[in-house]
């Protein structure tokens, strides 16, 4: 049920990346319909104030919104600076932003693909080492890092997104061992096609997304997998299924299985 298991954070403060649209979005919406007060950040201030107003009007919450674009290094200790100065204390850190290029590597431009490794992997660790301390600290907090089904192999022509998103998945599931002594909890999400404004950002085919899922129900199963103390989530019973099917094949045949799927067609 929506707004269940974000009942948890009540009260308290949630910050979330790409807060701007897809399952970001619905992450906040869901965490403002539990009583979380949020912290919203991405590059489009003009959608972020807008949920601002609506999510507080209509949950009674506070909302902050901060603009910050994470391809800039600096970027994640600003939003840090940002949270301090309003004097707010983060519990739950939701790192969601993040895009993907579609396409031939020796076609998608070099500086794209440093940009996704910045914003998809660097920009995850930054923030998660400015917020774990007080974390630790405090000894409790949670969070969440969005990554994908797609960081359990290879993706011929996504390759860059999905080594971005091993790097997520395996990230998470480390730190979540090692922090679950001082009482802070980590979950890697790990959505199949989904449907948001990814699809349009990476320039991908429409084929992929045919059984795409909803970013309310991914933001769900997210959240309450963090909640019940999971370091994994995988949203999807057919993602599931076809993750464990795929353990038994060899690797190389499920690269091939992926090219075939992703191969750019004409027109
Ligand atoms: N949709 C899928 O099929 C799917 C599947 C598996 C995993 N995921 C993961 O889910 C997460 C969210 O993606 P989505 O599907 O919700 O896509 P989306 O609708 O395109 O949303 C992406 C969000 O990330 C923000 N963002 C992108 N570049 C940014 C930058 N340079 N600086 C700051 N914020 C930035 C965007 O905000 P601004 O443009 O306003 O900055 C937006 O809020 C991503 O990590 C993605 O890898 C998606």
């Amino acid at each position: 049920m929506a707004g269940k298991s974000s009942k948890k954070w009540a009260g308290k403060w949630a910050l979330v990346t790409g807060a701007s649209a897809g399952i970001g979005l619905a992450l906040a919406e869901e965490l403002a319909a539990g009583g979380v007060h949020l912290v919203l950040t991405a590059r489009r201030i003009d959608r972020l104030q807008k949920m601002a107003a609506d999510l507080s009007a209509k949950h009674r919450v506070e909302v902050e919104a901060f603009a910050a674009d994470l391809v800039r290094p600096e970027a994640p200790a600003e939003i840090l600076g940002f949270t301090t100065r309003k004097g707010i204390e983060v519990e739950l850190l939701v790192n969601n932003a993040g895009f993907g290029a579609f396409g031939y590597i020796h076609e998608i431009p070099e500086s794209r693909m440093l940009e996704m490794i910045q914003v998809n992997c660097s920009a995850v660790v930054q923030l998660t080492r400015l917020y774990v301390p007080a974390m630790v600290e405090r000894r409790h907090g949670d969070v969440l890092i969005v990554a994908s089904i797609a960081g359990f192999q290879a993706v011929p022509f996504n390759s860059v997104y999905a080594a971005t998103k091993a790097f997520d998945l395996i990230f998470a599931e480390g730190i979540a061992e090692e922090l679950r002594e001082f009482g802070v909890r980590v979950c890697a999400l790990c959505p199949g096609s989904t449907t948001t404004e990814f699809q349009e950002v990476a320039q991908q085919p429409d084929r992929v997304f045919r059984s795409a899922e909803t970013a309310e129900k991914v933001a769900s199963v997210g959240l309450a997998g963090l909640a019940q103390g999971k370091s994994c989530v995988i949203s999807g019973t057919k993602n599931r299924l076809m993750l464990e099917g795929e353990r038994l094949a060899p690797r190389r045949f499920i690269a091939k299985m992926a090219a075939k799927m992703m191969r750019p067609t004409e027109s």
